[in-house]
């Protein structure tokens, strides 16, 4: 579990003002709300005095009271404004005084959380750490759009939910449906990849037939014409963009870890195309819906299979990507180590093969 990265912490549209909810990023218990004006928010779901969890507390929609003894903090820095128990005389200096709080920002229709490195203390006078860079965003190509997600809990290790979002060979197997393909349609796959700041390309003008938005393109466009390009960036983005003309899909997958065994799996969706399909958004959510209810029900099994620690092995090209999630995640942590720049895994482009 990587800290220093942005993370989706809940659907925006569950998030109500003046309200305070639960919610966890890599352990870290969290309340995240939104104050009056709608502006979100998280704390470390403990209070600094003596550890109640803060979402048990009241809110008001600008300070949140601690249900315990009554202390106040604001929910946007975390300092505290009021310490019911204190006379006159005493002079406890009650503004030195925070709960944990990070930055947060919404962002295509999902909370994002900042998880600093080192996380702010439960307890203190830790003042809020900023984040360096905004939180990721789905790319778009037009002022108007249309916006869908999903969400599923994964009982595995976030490295589990990463490597299974990777890896192509599962597809004929794990995917299958009599309206979109069976192990028979198996064949020979060739594809560039090559290095990015932080992760890696594929790089396809005729993308893999497999793709569900690429089918659906196929509608609009000539296939030689529909390119797309699949990104994946640590510590757990992908990003897929296929455009055919002025027509574009585009969504950002994350796989975010809860705890060490378990992470969620969020696709956020933006496109400008289907607008004529009748029920198109709808049809587009069934499909992903059930890709990633294949997807969930398959970890689950794995997960039985991975209780015992049973030695494992990745295989080339198959598992090439998976790879080099490892070495990126070893780079990383290496660097910061070491205080020296990252040392990307891949030299230059590659071409892997395999069948799906
Ligand atoms: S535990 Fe929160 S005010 Fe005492
Ligand atoms: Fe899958």
């Amino acid at each position: 579990m990587l800290a220093g990265f942005w993370y989706r912490a809940m659907p925006a549209g569950r998030v109500h003002r003046n309200q305070l909810y639960k919610a966890m990023l890599l352990e870290i218990p969290l309340v995240v709300g939104r104050d009056r004006a709608g502006h979100p928010f998280a704390l470390r779901d403990a209070c600094p005095h003596r550890g109640m969890p803060l979402h048990c507390g009241r809110f008001d929609g600008e300070e949140l009271e601690c249900s315990y003894h009554g202390w106040r903090f604001d929910v946007h820095d975390g300092q505290c404004q009021l310490i019911p128990s204190l006379t006159s005389d005493q002079k406890l200096r009650v503004d030195r005084i925070y709960a944990g709080s990070y930055p947060c920002e919404e962002q295509d229709g999902f909370i994002w959380v900042y998880v600093p490195e080192p996380a702010p203390p439960g307890a203190g006078v830790a003042k809020p750490a900023n984040a360096p860079d905004p939180a990721p965003q789905v790319e778009k190509f037009s002022e108007k759009y249309k916006l869908a997600y999903l969400t599923a809990d994964m009982p595995v290790s976030v490295d589990h939910g990463i490597i299974g979002l990777m890896d192509p060979a599962h597809g004929p197997f794990v995917h299958q449906a009599w309206w979109w393909r069976s192990r028979h349609s198996i064949h020979e796959k060739q594809k560039n990849f090559e290095p990015i700041p932080n992760g890696f390309r594929m790089n396809a003008h005729t993308p893999s037939s497999n793709s569900v938005p690429y089918k659906l393109l196929r509608l609009y466009a000539a296939a030689d014409s529909v390119t797309t390009t699949i990104d994946f960036t640590l510590p757990n983005l992908r990003s897929e963009v296929i455009r055919a003309g002025k027509y574009w899909f585009s969504s950002l997958t994350t796989v975010t870890p809860i705890t060490r065994n378990q992470c969620r799996i969020e696709v956020v969706a933006a496109w400008n195309v289907f607008g004529w399909v009748p029920f198109g958004t709808e049809l587009l959510k069934f499909v992903f819906a059930k890709f990633v209810e294949q997807d969930r029900r398959t970890m689950e099994l794995q997960a039985e299979g991975l209780k015992h620690n049973p030695h494992l092995m990745l295989i080339d090209d198959a598992d090439r990507p998976a790879k080099w999630y490892f070495q990126l995640k070893a780079a990383h942590l290496e660097a910061k180590r070491t205080g020296q720049e990252m040392k990307h895994p891949m030299a230059g482009p590659v071409t892997l093969k395999w069948r799906s």
